[in-house]
Order: C-alpha cells, then structure tokens, then sequence
C-alpha cells in the first residue's frame, strides 16, 4: 500500500505514541529479558534467558540500572513468574533447548526478609518432568500458593501447589497448542488470571483468550477468543489486564497494543517502522504511576545487535 496524504494523521497518530515510549535500561551485552513482576515497592524483577539470572529495577531511579538478585540452581533459563506472597514468587526455570527444555522446575523465592534472615532465598518447590516448554504463569486469586503455568509445546497449563510440590494438569485444549503449520511452534505464551478468568495468548495462533475457572483453577466454560492478531509476521506475547478489563499485550516483532474487552486492537508503543520497541516479550502497568514497562529480548535491527531493553510507556 502506497502512503498518500489521506494516511497522514495515522502517522502522526503513532509518532505521537512512540513520543510518550522511553527506554529505562538496556544490557549492554545481549540479554534476552522473557518476563517480570512489578514488587510491592514498585522495583521490577527480570527474568532472563542469560543463565537464569533473575535482576530487579528500579524503575522511578534517576538512572535505573538492572541488579542481579539470584541465580536458580540447574536451570540456564528462567521464564514464567507469579506473586504467591508479600515479595515472594514462583519461577519456572529449566535447562534451555531448541523450543523444548529439559528439567523443568518451579522454584519459589522469598524477598520478605528479617533480620534474623537477611538473605533471599531461592527454593525449587517442583520438578515437572512431563513438561517441555513453561512459560507463562500466574498465581490463583483465592488461592495464591497455587501458581498455572502454560507449556507452549503441550498446549496446556500445569497447576502447581508451591507449598507441597503437587502437580496435575488443570486445563490441556486445542486453544493453547500451536498449528502444526506454525512458523514458531509456541501455543500458549502470556499466561494471567483476573478474577474468575484465566487469559492467555497463543502466539502460533495469534489469539488472545480466555477461559473461566473455579477458585482452584479447575476450568469449567470454554475457550473465548477475545482478539485475533490482524498482523502476519507478528506474534502475542506476555500481557496485563487492568481494572477497565482493557489488555496490554507485547506483540513482536515491535509494538505493544492494547486489547479492548470488546476485542479491538490499538497499537500504544512501536509499530510500523519504529525500532523504539525491539522484541517486547512482557507488559506490566502500574496503574498508580499511569504507566507500562516493557520488557524485551531485542533483536537486530539494521544489522546491529540490539539488547533486551526495560521500556516505560505513558498510559
Ligand atoms: C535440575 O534442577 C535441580 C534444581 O531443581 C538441580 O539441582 C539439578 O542439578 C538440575 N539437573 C540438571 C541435569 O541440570
Ligand atoms: C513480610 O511478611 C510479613 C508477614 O510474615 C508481612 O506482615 C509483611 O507485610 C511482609 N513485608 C513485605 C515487604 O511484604
Ligand atoms: C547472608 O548472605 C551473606 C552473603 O552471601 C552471608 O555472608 C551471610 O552468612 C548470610 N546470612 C545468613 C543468615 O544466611
Ligand atoms: C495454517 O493453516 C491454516 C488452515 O489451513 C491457514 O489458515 C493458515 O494461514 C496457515 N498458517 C500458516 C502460517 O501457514
Ligand atoms: C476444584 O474444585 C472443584 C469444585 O469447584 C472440585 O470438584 C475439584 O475436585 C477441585 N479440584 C482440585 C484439584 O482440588
Ligand atoms: C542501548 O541503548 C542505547 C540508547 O538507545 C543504544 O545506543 C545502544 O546501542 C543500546 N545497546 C545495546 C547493546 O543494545
């Protein structure tokens, strides 16, 4: 399509989206960031492909640089994380293959220190031997010991209790594997519950989903598919849902769009030409600040290496 003067305010419509994007941080060496939680203080955790390495942020810091705060023991990548407790999280983490990873582990970690305990500390709760590729995870709102965790080449969701290491299968559906004619084989990717709801997307389908569940993740209403990627050669990644019940969703190769309950799509970050957002793989608002992090895994862009970057985007 050739742009002509009638296109031009859609133009400066995303310019003026790109204006309100900033990147906080980037590595300097190439760290593919996969996902991260806003803490109680409002720092970010990152978690990352970069042997495991899990950093926080803060993100309000004249100069906000990325600490490493822990390393998971047997696993070389680390990727889903839930809040099951004040400053306490689960993480999934495993030895990283080619979209399909061996010892896969839920590990919980504990920034609620004490004097008497001053250190964090990192505990693998669950090994999942069954499973190939967890991803996205989310804890149950009536229950938050208990985390879902997506696995992209299952096509379903572990439920995993963090205290007891007990682990089933809540939910295996079409919904959340990926088309066998996929250019990437990753079903469900974003993984989070609101409510009553479990929302997910499906990066090999472009869908971005949801299904209603008891208070103890047992899914009892079918899949509804809120929103189909319109954009071939793009994908859905990590999201957040906020109050209005409006998603903010990463979509690769470079934007962040925001999902309407009713299903339309409004590109709020990147698109287009723009090599602002470089691979997002994760949004997380702080609705009090009236803003969303991006995270990303970066990419190449005209033949430069470009690392995972922590991008605010005023809301
Ligand atoms: C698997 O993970 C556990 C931690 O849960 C670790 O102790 C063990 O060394 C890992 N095994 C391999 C083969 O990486
Ligand atoms: C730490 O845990 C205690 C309960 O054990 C809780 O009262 C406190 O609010 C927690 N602190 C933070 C920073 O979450
Ligand atoms: C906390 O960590 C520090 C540094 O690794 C260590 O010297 C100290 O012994 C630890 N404290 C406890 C109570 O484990
Ligand atoms: C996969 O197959 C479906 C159904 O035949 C088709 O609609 C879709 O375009 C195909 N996707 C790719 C990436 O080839
Ligand atoms: C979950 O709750 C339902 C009732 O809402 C019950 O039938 C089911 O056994 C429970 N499942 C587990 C794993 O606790
Ligand atoms: C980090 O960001 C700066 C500023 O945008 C950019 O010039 C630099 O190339 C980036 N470095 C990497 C390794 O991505």
């Amino acid at each position: 399509m050739h742009l002509s003067s009638p296109l031009t305010p859609v133009a400066l419509l995303a310019t003026s989206a790109l204006a309100q994007t900033t990147q906080l941080f980037n590595f300097t060496t190439y760290v593919d960031i996969e996902n991260g939680i806003i803490r109680p203080n409002g720092h970010l955790l990152l978690t990352t492909f970069s042997n495991g390495e899990l950093f926080t942020l803060d993100p309000v810091s004249p100069d906000p640089q990325a600490q490493l705060v822990a390393t998971f023991p047997g696993a070389t990548a680390i990727t889903g994380i839930a809040s099951i407790g004040p400053d306490k999280y689960a993480i999934a983490g495993g030895v990283r293959g080619s979209y399909h990873y061996t010892n896969e582990t839920i590990y919980t970690i504990d920034f609620n220190t004490s004097a008497k305990n001053p250190n964090s500390t990192v505990k693998p709760v669950a090994h999942l031997p069954n499973a190939v590729m967890l991803n996205g995870m989310a804890a149950l709102p009536a229950q938050p010991q208990t985390i879902l965790t997506g696995d992209s080449r299952l096509g379903c969701i572990f439920r995993t209790d963090t205290t007891t290491g007990e682990t089933d299968v809540a939910f295996k559906h079409e919904a959340l594997s990926a088309p066998a004619n996929a250019s990437v084989p990753i079903g469900v990717n974003g993984l989070k519950t609101v409510g009553e709801y479990i929302y997910f997307t499906n990066s090999g389908r472009g869908t971005f989903a949801r299904v209603r569940m008891t208070p103890n993740g047992t899914v009892v209403s079918d899949v509804e598919v809120i929103a189909t990627l319109h954009e071939a050669g793009d994908d859905w990644d990590d999201f957040q849902v906020v109050a209005d019940g409006s998603a903010y969703v990463a979509q690769p190769t470079n934007a962040v769009v925001r999902i309407t309950a009713d299903g339309s799509q409004q590109v709020v970050a990147g698109g287009g030409d723009s090599e602002v957002v470089v691979g997002p793989t994760s949004v997380h608002v702080d609705e009090g600040r009236g803003v969303a992090y991006v995270t990303t895994r970066g990419g190449t862009v005209g033949g430069v290496v470009v690392s995972g970057q922590v991008l605010q985007v005023e809301l």
